[in-house]
């Protein structure tokens, strides 16, 4: 594992008691990091906190799609570590699968409740606490599917791919303020969110990969903390694949 440089930084991971948000704050706390984990469930958070060794550990229960819990958190960790330099938004969900033709519409909102405006959210309030103090990174967890669009994952695709254009508005609304905002496109990734996805669709997944594997939480891990490092500088508004192959642009 190679050496990533976040000591004396602090960084919010949405989702992070399970799956890629886990691994990316485990990642960073070995960086260095203080991080705080947002996250919905309390004994998941418990659990990640236990996990993780590094930095300084604060976890917060938030639903992302409640703008004043985002909010609340913010602030609850502002308080915690004195500012936040990165934030890394993983909190997601598949969504249902279906064809678009059948697709429930509670569903279709649910999904781009959390996936498009949690990012929301969690970037207008971190946006501007970077903003102010001229130095942030932010990295959103879009989807492969978002540059693709998956067949009978249609509010996921479109979801994924609203968070891909939001990333390069506020990338490019942010430019000279010291704050990237950059975006990350896995491919398959075995973590608990294939309990909410059908078989099919997890054997359609796999066939698309020409490495022939699912991608790994630490490889995507390595990626976003890397991301939220000083060192990426004179990057922002990006699309960064994590496809083994996937991706044709
Ligand atoms: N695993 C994959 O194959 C894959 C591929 C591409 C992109 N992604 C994206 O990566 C991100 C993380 O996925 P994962 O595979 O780690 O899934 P996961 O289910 O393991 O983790 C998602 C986390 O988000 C949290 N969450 C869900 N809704 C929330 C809400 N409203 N408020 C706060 N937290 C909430 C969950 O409690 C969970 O801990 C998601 O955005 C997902 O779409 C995953």
């Amino acid at each position: 594992m190679n050496k990533l440089d976040m000591a004396g930084r602090s960084a919010i991971v949405t989702g992070g008691a399970s799956g890629i948000g886990l691994a990316i704050a485990q990642r960073l706390a070995l960086s260095g990091a203080n991080v705080a984990i947002w996250d919905m469930n309390d004994q998941s958070l418990a659990d990640a906190a236990r996990a993780i060794s590094g930095g300084k550990v604060h976890t917060v229960k938030v639903d992302v799609t409640k703008v004043d819990q985002v909010e609340a958190a913010f602030a609850s960790t502002v308080k915690m570590f004195g500012k936040v330099d990165a934030m890394a938004n993983s909190a997601g969900v598949a969504g249902q699968n279906a064809t678009v033709i059948d697709y429930p519409v509670d569903e279709w909102l649910r999904v781009f409740d959390i996936n498009m405006n949690g990012v929301f959210y969690c970037c207008r309030t971190a946006g501007k606490h970077m903003k102010d103090n001229g130095y942030g990174r932010i990295v959103n967890i879009a989807s492969i599917a978002g540059k693709e669009g998956n067949p009978n994952a249609s509010a996921y695709s479109a979801s994924k791919a609203a968070v891909i254009g939001f990333t390069k508005s506020l990338g490019k609304e942010l430019a000279k303020d010291g704050v990237t905002v950059n975006c990350v496109t896995p491919a398959a990734v075995k973590t608990p969110i294939f309990d909410q996805v059908a078989q099919y669709h997890i054997d359609f997944m796999l066939s698309k990969i020409p490495m022939g594997r699912f991608g790994l939480v630490e490889e995507i891990a390595a990626m976003v903390s890397w991301l939220c490092t000083e060192d990426c500088s004179f990057t922002t508004g990006a699309v960064f694949d994590l496809s083994g192959g996937r991706a044709t642009y």
